[in-house]
């Protein structure tokens, strides 16, 4: 894939050069457009060394090869990170004065724009116009991060890490734009897998890195909506922009989380992992070789709250409106499974993947079928979680306006 890195004039902008690795390393073609401004911050010499490319920020370097139109017809995507204030005023009002606004008015490819500024900044109704206008024409403006800006002051505004940006931006350029279709929206989503303690330093506990439930929740934040990740035992992953994480253990702990929040959301993914049975003592002091052989060999297990058929139960009751989704991880005969298992669960939309030989657990990718309350079956092609969960919330789209 041809890629084009815009870079322009923040702090953020020696972030940049991890972007650049990132897709060097999978081997694209990768060419680096600075502003003047960001060379203030990396020199151009970093970015040549990095993209293997020469780097140039007018446009009147190497007129003969026409380099302010061609740079931007032939990438196949197209990065801004960081993308500053001024940058995006500059592209909304159509300017062409440096080699970067030249090549986004030349380009029809995807593009993509990772935003870095102070929070006044972002909010300012200027910086806000100019995002929904470059939304309005198809760019993908992702959310800023929160956190720590250059000063000692912290919100919205920081730039979304390296290895997300390029993530983001390779689902954008596989699935297409990510749209604001849940603007305003609350979605409440589980990941990991829950964990039943049988004393202090051992459990009972499902397989899970989480990283879809991650996934989905990343994408719906992109997407507008206001993201609450319950947050089982998950992979060291990097929490969804703007998004409250809660954390939970125990399927009890999780069912609590989920229940407390189920009222006010809009849409509900349980994707995680949830232990069917929990022991039915946990000891309180570790359980010893040889004195406990007993309690160590034989474990009684009760079983545990079905939390998904708990939420589709509060529906009924009129408790929530959401649109429930859930997951199924089977290992053979997963559509004829996962059909009976939507049945039994009453959920609208059940995504259900086959593991088996290993697929799928801690792996980037995935696959399998998104099966519909109304009968509905979609395939959904082996890719990276990213781009599945990108096509999941279509389908949840899809279904939010039907109901
Ligand atoms: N689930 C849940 N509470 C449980 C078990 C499962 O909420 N106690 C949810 C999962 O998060 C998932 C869906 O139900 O969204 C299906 O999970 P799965 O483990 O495949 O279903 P089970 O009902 O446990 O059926 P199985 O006998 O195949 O384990």
């Amino acid at each position: 894939m041809n890629v084009v890195v815009g870079v322009s004039g923040g702090i953020a902008a020696y972030k940049a050069c991890h972007v650049v690795r990132d897709f060097t390393e999978r081997g694209d073609h990768v060419r680096v457009v600075p502003t003047a401004n960001a060379l203030n911050f990396v020199g151009a010499a970093t970015f040549e060394a990095l993209s293997g490319n020469p780097v140039e920020t007018g446009v009147f370097t190497r007129v003969d090869e026409v380099q302010h139109v061609r740079v931007g017809q032939e990438a196949d995507l197209i990065v801004v990170a960081p993308a500053t204030a001024d940058l995006m005023a500059r592209v909304a009002a159509g300017r062409a004065d440096d080699l970067l606004t030249s090549t986004l008015l030349v380009a029809t490819c995807p593009v993509v724009v990772a935003p870095a500024m102070h929070t006044e900044m972002w909010r300012n109704p200027a910086t806000q116009e100019n995002v929904a206008t470059l939304r309005r024409r198809g760019y993908t403006v992702l959310e800023p991060a929160h956190g720590r800006l250059t000063g000692t002051d912290t919100g919205p505004g920081r730039m979304l890490e390296p290895g997300v940006i390029a993530e983001l931006a390779r689902t954008v350029a596989e699935h297409g734009a990510l749209g604001r279709g849940l603007e305003g929206k609350r979605v409440l989503i589980s990941a990991g897998g829950t964990q039943e303690n049988i004393d202090p330093v051992r459990y009972v506990g499902n397989r899970s890195s989480g990283r879809q439930g991650y996934a989905l929740a990343d994408i719906a934040a992109h997407k507008g909506a206001q993201v609450t990740l319950v947050a089982c035992d998950t992979a060291e992953l990097e929490a969804p922009a703007g998004a409250e994480v809660v954390r939970a253990r125990s399927t009890r702990e999780l069912k609590r989380a989920m229940d407390e929040r189920a009222a006010e959301a809009d849409v509900i993914i349980m994707s995680a992992a949830v232990s069917d049975y929990r022991p039915e003592h946990e000891a309180t002091s570790k359980l010893k070789k040889g004195q406990s052989d007993d309690a160590l060999s034989t474990i009684r297990l009760v079983e545990n709250p079905d939390v998904l058929r708990g939420l589709v139960d509060k529906r009924e009751a009129g408790e929530t409106n959401a649109v429930i989704v859930g997951f199924a991880a089977e290992t053979d005969n997963p559509l004829e499974y996962g059909k009976a298992k939507l049945a039994r669960k009453g959920a609208d939309l059940l995504m259900v993947n086959s593991v088996a030989e290993g697929k799928v657990f801690g792996q980037p990718r995935n696959s399998g079928w998104l099966i519909g309350r109304d009968g509905s079956v979609s395939e959904i092609a082996d890719g990276p979680k990213h781009v599945v969960a990108a096509q999941i919330w279509d389908a949840i789209e899809g279904w939010t306006t039907e109901v």
